[in-house]
């Protein structure tokens, strides 16, 4: 099956199924937790998905701040729209398009015709680049649409080290059913392209986060 077709099923259960609380809520929570944020701030979540990470975002930029979610699921952005409308959080732009083949200023227009601005403070990316195969140019793309300095984060996942390697073939049968490819590591994206780069993981190496300043 597709990665996007089972995106398309999945979307009113992934809340439920996706193993959040026992494993993936402590990723994102260091992830954003280690961002720079500020009330007011515009943050870019690429591969939103059902916006899990809209929460936990709203906690640290306020209602004068804006989420930009950018997703090609159809059906994983509706059940981040009800979350957004659920919470009456009216800060929340969702934007249907490819992260890989996005083009960047089209998107900057897009954010700006919908009341927000051009480039975002922050960037974020969680469980989401490992499952493109051209994790590069999502990365390079998101960038081009945040502004000199933003923060950037990126959570993914890899096999589990040490002692908890024994948990490898779980960790990798879950990925596997999300789609994502566990030898990605698109963490070196932030290795590569930015300052102050705080390195962290969780569930005993299987979550990755990288955050840092964009150079
Ligand atoms: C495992 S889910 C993670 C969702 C969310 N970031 C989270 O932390 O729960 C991966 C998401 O990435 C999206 N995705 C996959 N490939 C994509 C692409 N090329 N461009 C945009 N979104 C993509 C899927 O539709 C899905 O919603």
């Amino acid at each position: 099956m597709l990665i996007a077709e089972k995106y398309r099923s999945f979307a009113p259960l992934y809340d439920l199924l996706s193993a959040e609380w026992p494993v993936y809520r402590a990723g994102r929570k260091i992830g954003i937790e280690s961002l720079d944020l500020h009330p007011g701030d515009q943050v870019l979540d690429i591969g939103c998905g059902t916006g899990l990470n809209f929460g936990l975002l709203q906690q640290r930029i306020g209602p004068g701040g804006t989420i930009v979610g950018i997703d090609r699921s159809p059906d994983m952005l509706a059940q981040a729209r009800r979350k957004a409308t659920r919470n009456d959080w009216t800060n929340v732009i969702l934007i249907e398009a490819d992260a890989t083949t996005l083009t960047p200023t089209a998107i900057r227009a897009d954010i700006a015709a919908q009341g927000g601005r051009e480039y975002s403070e922050a960037a974020l990316a969680t469980y989401a680049l490992s499952l493109m195969t051209d994790w590069e140019t999502a990365w390079t793309n998101m960038i081009l649409m945040s502004s000199p300095g933003a923060s950037m984060g990126v959570v993914d996942m890899q096999e589990p080290t040490g002692l908890h390697s024994l948990m490898a073939p779980l960790a990798r049968a879950a990925c596997h059913l999300g789609g994502a490819d566990i030898t990605a590591h698109p963490w070196t994206g932030v290795e590569h392209n930015c300052a102050d780069v705080m390195p962290a993981s969780a569930r005993g190496g299987h979550l990755q986060i990288r955050t840092g300043r964009l150079r």
